[in-house]
């Protein structure tokens, strides 16, 4: 049986890249050498505000079907057209071992619309999410709710995610590393997840991707900013408020 890693590879289409147009006017790694390998059934995007990670993120679910505003495939068609060209995806080639057509984009900043969606729809997408309306149940709830409810794992899925942390608090993301090991157990998941969470990074088995000026590079956890600059915070916070408020 084939298992995740489904998605092998994207690479720049050199003929298909415009230079000055966006993203490649402005990310310099966009460049006609540009290819990720996916190693692992989770890859970790990491890296400063601005950096690029939702860019690219974006483009993989378009690669994978996905509309770039984010949900299931069911939800490929509810979206408006923002009128933005994705001039990214359209210069990625892809390599699939299988080619995988079942999964979810997870945008926290657009979490709002699919959820309204889903509440709106009613059967059958209501109760693939939990049976109860997403809009009732509190921001980390209703993240929660999702996650447990329609990320399944019995066909071969891409689950996209784009900072899945912002509403859940610490201990609730230890529950979301316990959903994210069935789904890698479970050999039918592949996951791309920006995130800015030391918590979330803390996974092991996955492989850390750091967006930085210079490229894109592999790190390891204790490696990544986001570990060492929480850590240092938290030893000693008095250091930096001090600092920061004289
Ligand atoms: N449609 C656009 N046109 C021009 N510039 C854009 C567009 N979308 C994003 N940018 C710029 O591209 C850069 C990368 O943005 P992106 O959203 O990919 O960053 P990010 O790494 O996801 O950041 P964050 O951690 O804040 O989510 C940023 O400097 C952003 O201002
Ligand atoms: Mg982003």
């Amino acid at each position: 049986m084939l298992k995740s890693p489904f998605l092998k590879r994207i690479a720049i289409v050199d003929d298909k890249r415009n230079e000055e147009a966006f993203p490649f006017s402005q990310l310099a790694f966009l460049n006609e050498k540009f290819t990720l390998d996916f190693s692992n059934p989770v890859t970790f995007f990491v890296g400063e505000n601005g950096s690029g990670k939702s860019t690219v993120l974006e483009a993989i679910a378009e690669v994978c079907g996905f509309h770039k505003s984010g949900g299931s495939h069911m939800h490929q068609n509810y979206h408006s057209d923002d009128g933005v060209e994705s001039t990214l995806s359209d210069a990625l080639s892809a390599s699939w071992l299988p080619k995988v057509n079942q999964g979810f984009f997870f945008r926290s900043e657009s979490f709002f619309n699919v959820a309204r969606y889903v509440d709106t729809e009613g059967y059958p997408t209501f109760n693939f999410y939990g049976g109860k309306a997403l809009h009732s149940q509190s921001h980390g709830e209703s993240f929660l709710a999702v996650f447990s409810n329609a990320f399944v794992t019995d066909e071969r899925q891409m689950f996209l995610m784009d900072e899945p942390e912002t509403a859940l608090s610490p201990q609730r993301q230890l529950s979301f590393l316990s959903l994210l090991s069935e789904w890698e157990k479970s050999g039918n998941c592949q996951l791309v997840i920006a995130t800015h969470s030391p918590i979330l990074l803390a996974y092991p088995n996955a492989r850390i991707i750091e967006f930085t000026p210079d490229g894109l590079r592999d790190v390891e956890y204790e490696e990544t900013e986001h570990y060492k600059f929480t850590k240092t915070f938290l030893n000693n916070p008095q250091r930096y408020l001090k600092e920061l408020m004289e």
